[in-house]
């Protein structure tokens, strides 16, 4: 038991070179993937639309980008970008696949994979399973720069254990006032679970600017003062008809339409992403490492 959690340290920490994962010896890769996970508290408040087109905004901007479907059993990323996968980590799991075929490409150049339900699977994987698995995900590390993890709503511990284990986290919210309490809400476990990434806020579905920026300023203070927790803003997404039209067509709308005020934010909140200070990464094996030692 002792040997297993060492290992995965390890793989974690990049302390070696390489890692022997069954058969296969895998070169560990010196850059090491983003992992941010989009969520929010209360649902419906734009977190898939959001990762998509930032997704895809930042693939535009050179980055290689994925996106982890976290919404176990509602996920719709998929939906939302316009392709189907055909396997998810269950499958890599029961071995009809090979960690390449659960990664899906998009039409518009990110990939995808879908959790599926399999990844509680991993659980009660033997060792050496798990180390096999956790061996190959460190491949997403050379095939991505960026990782987005979509989570489902709510601050239930299915959702809190990919935001934990995740070295960024980004908070939607909108401006109602029961998405606010629930973006605060979720502040409030995050500290309770002992998350250490600075929370980065971003208010969806504003009509003007003074009305992100209220918010955005209401929810920082609230969130140092009562819970002592740092919260940055990223900035504002605009109500956008042509974002709704974009889902209907299953075209994300930073293509369909980039000239849109929606478009434009997410292109504005890309750029901040990328030239702001990113958090130390320990990879994507890193991440399921951190999801896994909150399952067992
Ligand atoms: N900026 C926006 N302007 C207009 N409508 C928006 C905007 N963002 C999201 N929406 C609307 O909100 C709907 C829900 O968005 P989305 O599915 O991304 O939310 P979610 O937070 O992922 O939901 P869930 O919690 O169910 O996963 C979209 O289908 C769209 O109609
Ligand atoms: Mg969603």
């Amino acid at each position: 038991m002792r040997d297993q959690a060492e290992k995965l340290r390890e793989i974690a920490r990049g302390a070696r070179t390489t890692f022997n994962s069954g058969n296969a010896i895998i070169k560990k890769n010196a850059i090491q993937a983003r992992v941010i996970a989009v969520t929010s508290g209360k649902g419906g408040v734009g977190k898939t639309n959001f990762t998509v087109n930032l997704a895809v905004a930042l693939t535009k901007l050179g980055k290689n980008v994925m996106i982890i479907d976290a919404d176990l059993g509602l996920g719709n990323v998929e939906y939302v970008l316009g392709c189907t996968s055909r396997y998810n980590l269950y499958d890599l799991l029961n071995r009809t696949c090979t960690v390449k075929d659960i990664i899906t490409e998009s039409p518009h150049g990110v990939k995808f994979m879908s959790g599926g339900s399999g990844i509680y699977q991993l659980a009660e994987l033997s060792e050496d399973k798990l180390n096999e698995v956790i061996g190959q995900t460190m491949q997403y590390d050379e095939w991505a720069d960026i990782i987005l993890v979509d989570t489902g709503a709510g601050i239930n511990r299915n959702v809190m254990n990919f935001v934990v284990a995740a070295d960024e986290v980004i908070v939607v919210t909108t401006t109602e006032p029961t998405a606010i309490a629930d973006a605060y809400a979720l502040m409030k476990v995050y500290n309770i679970y002992n998350g250490t990434a600075t929370l980065k806020l971003v208010i969806n579905r504003v009509n003007e600017y003074s009305e992100g920026e209220s918010v955005a300023n209401k929810l920082i203070k609230v969130a140092q003062q009562f819970l002592g927790v740092s919260v940055g803003s990223l900035g504002f997404v605009y109500e956008d008809k042509n974002l709704v039209k974009a889902v209907k067509n299953q075209v994300p709308v930073i293509i369909a339409q980039p000239d849109t005020v929606a478009a434009r934010s997410i292109v504005d909140i890309a750029q901040r992403l990328l030239y702001g200070k990113p958090a130390n990464s320990d990879g994507i094996a890193g991440f399921f490492k951190k999801f896994l030692n909150r399952l067992r």
